[in-house]
């Protein structure tokens, strides 16, 4: 009898990880009639849909454009977003009668459940025949003569194209590794460092008085002006946490953000320039506490009046010292010495370089018929439904080459 995993199914596409990216795609090429079969390690497709936005998935961004993506090259995202948009993702989603909302922002949520999203990937999937394996492990990936084999310990796959859809190493527990970049080596295509992005951010012990803020939020504007990944400013809640800094301001500079780099947070985005000033001048005898509590939140005052040095009443105040309080609230300096890692990371940004991509069709331009999708790539979206969209562009304009 032969063994198990000496049996050869062969197909036209293989594709590895049953992601957002993987199911998509295997969706699209099996619609168009070719041979699908979608391997993936977890015992369930779609883990990080169904964890995505709250377990409601932000499955888009009504304002997805290049400009809202790192990568390498800037411009790497721009043909598959433009040719798969966000309103083709909400016209698939509307077609499946699954109700949805803009949150904020233009993020668009499941009204419902991202189990909707899921099941109706796996319906795509079925409408064009492709078979979806769980828990398989990758024992060896081939290629000779044209064509990839997969070797799982039930058996060998054969196929003309294989899809890399493994993503990245964020949040290890749900199952991600970094597969794909070992892939991508050993076919000879260049990977950009992986760094966790979308991640808290950790303060040094000077910072201790932050710290005890733990649960403090407010809306800020937050930015850095040099680093590696240009400038960029995000105008959002940042939350102080036990280790730190997050909520969606930070976690989104925290993409643009290495040691070394510091962040400027502006605490009185709204306020009106002169304001303190103007406050004393109106109103002497008021509180600096309570001037301050009427844009932050109280604990926040303090603590950041005791960095400040200041106290008492308006009227006791120069207006130099004044001035001097206002511009450091309007630009206040942290130095965060990390992140929380993968562990908390969203995403991770880095991964398959771009450079060795066709940006039509996520096709490597020295391996014919290696294809790679979503997060595997070089290619990391803000926060708010990016991610997903570059997911099903990506996935649609490789699927549709094939
Ligand atoms: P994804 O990680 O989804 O899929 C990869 C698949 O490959 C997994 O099924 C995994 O099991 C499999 N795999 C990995 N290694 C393997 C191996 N060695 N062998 C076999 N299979 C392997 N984005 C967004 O736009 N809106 C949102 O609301 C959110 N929310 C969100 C919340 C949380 C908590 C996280 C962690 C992330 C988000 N994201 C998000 C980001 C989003 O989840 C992410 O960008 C996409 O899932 C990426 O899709 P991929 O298909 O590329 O990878």
């Amino acid at each position: 009898m032969t063994p198990d995993h000496a049996r050869v199914t062969e197909i036209d596409a293989i594709v590895l990880g049953a992601g957002a990216a993987g199911l998509m795609c295997a969706a699209v090429a099996g619609q168009r009639g070719l041979r699908v079969a979608v391997l993936d390690h977890a015992p369930e497709v779609g883990r990080k849909i169904l964890i995505s936005g709250g377990g409601r998935c932000n499955f888009t961004n009504l304002h997805t454009a290049p400009d809202r993506y790192l990568s390498q090259n800037a411009h790497f995202a721009r043909s598959a977003l433009s040719r798969y948009t966000p309103q083709d993702f909400l016209t698939l989603v509307e077609s499946y009668g699954i109700a949805w909302h803009e949150k904020t922002l233009g993020q668009l949520f499941c009204d419902g459940s991202a189990k909707q999203i899921v099941a109706m990937l796996l319906e795509e999937c079925a409408k064009g025949g492709v078979t979806i394996a769980c828990e398989q492990s990758i024992r060896a990936v081939d290629h000779a003569d044209g064509m990839f084999s997969v070797q799982t310990d039930s058996r060998q796959w054969r196929a003309s194209a294989l899809v890399v859809a493994t993503g990245g190493p964020s949040i290890p527990k749900m199952g991600a590794t970094g597969f794909a970049y070992e892939l991508a080596r050993q076919f000879g295509v260049k990977v950009v460092q992986p760094r966790p992005a979308l991640v808290p951010l950790t303060l040094p012990a000077e910072e201790a008085l932050f710290r005890e803020l733990s649960g403090v939020a407010t809306p800020v504007s937050v930015r850095v002006t040099q680093g590696p990944w240009g400038k960029a400013q995000f105008r959002e809640a940042a939350l102080f946490t036990h280790r730190g800094l997050s909520g969606p301001a930070i976690l989104q500079i925290s993409s643009y953000w290495q040691r070394g780099v510091a962040l400027g947070v502006n605490f009185t985005p709204d306020a009106p320039a002169g304001w303190l000033v103007e406050a004393k001048r109106n109103q002497p005898k008021q509180g600096l506490r309570r001037t301050l509590g009427e844009h932050l939140p109280d604990r926040l005052v303090g603590a950041l009046l005791d960095q400040l040095q200041l106290a008492g009443e308006l009227g006791a105040q120069s207006d130099k010292a004044l001035r001097a309080a206002e511009a450091r609230l309007m630009d206040w300096r942290f130095d965060p010495n990390g992140s929380e890692g993968y562990a908390k990371a969203e995403v991770t940004a880095g991964g398959i370089s771009t450079a060795d991509m066709s940006s039509r069709t996520m096709e490597a331009k020295s391996v014919p018929g290696l294809y790679a999708i979503g997060e595997a790539m070089d290619v990391t979206g803000w926060l708010g439904g990016y991610n997903f969209q570059w997911a099903w562009a990506s996935a649609h304009a490789a699927a549709s080459a094939m």
